[in-house]
């Protein structure tokens, strides 16, 4: 597996890997890997030929508040598991290689589609992340890349991004990881204290729930959304933030569930904020 930590490095290391003329799938992350983020590494390398992961704490996706200093980080475990995923190369470049001339003066504009969900509460975060993202894509020019549905809006304004700029790189998402007892895998999952990691389940427990409420018949948003509400509102840990049922392209709120409707949630369990979402009946993505 190639290691490049700088620019040079990842030209010299892409053109090695492209030596065969195959095709690239780029896997972005934050590292701190689990199995959610090996998953992706997986799927990519039934995708194309070669799966290039990149590994940036990316400064500019995190808010004043936020836990950027704190973010875990191991990147001796990370590129041990990569290379036994397979991957071919590595990116993992300092603050100084991504960002040479400090922060980038010309960010992407994510939208209106950014100030929905997540982004009504993370202002600047979807900029960041879009802003990074093109970046990659223009470092590493891969024919496709990798996401994860954990990070629904995030895939949803990649792939909107992708589309309105011509960036030519294929968009594929792969499913959610989750724990034997439901948590979505997250690098910060770490946080959780022990009392906390035991009622973080009752976020998917609420929105499993809801959906077997969806199979049953009911449609109208309010109600599933109250049984989210209720089986996450019982536990003293837990704080709702947001939970809402989209569409999932306009990421607009729907009234009457349909199939391919998206219910989304995300909560504080202490000080830590957990996200996850379910497609409602049969994805349409
Ligand atoms: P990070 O949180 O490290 O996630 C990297 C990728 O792994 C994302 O595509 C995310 O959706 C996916 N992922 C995380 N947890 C998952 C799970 N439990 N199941 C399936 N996939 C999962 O997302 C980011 O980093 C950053 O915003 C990034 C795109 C790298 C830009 O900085």
């Amino acid at each position: 597996m190639i290691v490049a930590r700088t620019r040079a490095e990842l030209a010299e290391g892409l053109s090695d890997l492209r030596d065969d003329g195959g095709a690239v799938t780029l896997v972005p992350t934050m590292g701190f890997l689990h199995e959610g983020h090996l998953s992706l590494v997986d799927f990519a390398g039934e995708q194309a030929d070669h799966v290039a992961a990149s590994i940036f704490v990316n400064p500019l996706q995190f808010g004043p508040s936020e836990d950027f200093d704190q973010y875990p980080r191991d990147e001796v475990r990370d590129l041990a598991l990569l290379e036994q995923r397979g991957a071919g190369l590595v990116f993992i470049p300092g603050t100084e290689e991504m960002y040479p001339s400090g922060e980038p003066v010309v960010t992407v504009d994510p939208g209106p589609l950014s100030e929905r969900l997540c982004g009504a509460f993370r202002p600047g975060h979807f900029r960041g992340v879009l802003t990074v993202v093109a970046k990659l894509f223009g470092l590493v020019r891969p024919e496709v890349a990798a996401f994860g549905r954990k990070d629904f809006q995030q895939a949803v304004l990649i792939r909107r991004m992708v589309r309105d700029l011509d960036l030519g790189v294929e968009v594929v998402t792969g499913p959610i990881v989750r724990e034997s007892d439901g948590l979505a895998l997250s690098s910060r999952n770490r946080y959780l204290s022990r009392e906390e990691r035991a009622q973080a389940p009752a976020i998917q427990r609420g929105m499993r729930a809801a959906t077997e409420l969806f199979e049953s018949g009911e449609r109208s948003a309010e109600r599933l959304l109250d049984t989210v509400r209720a089986a996450i509102g019982t536990h003293e840990l837990l704080r709702l933030q947001y939970a809402e049922l989209v569409d999932p392209e306009s990421l607009e709120p729907v009234d009457a569930a349909h199939d391919g409707a998206v219910l989304a949630v995300a909560a504080f369990c202490g000080r830590t904020r957990l996200i996850d979402n379910v497609v409602l009946g049969e994805d349409r993505a």
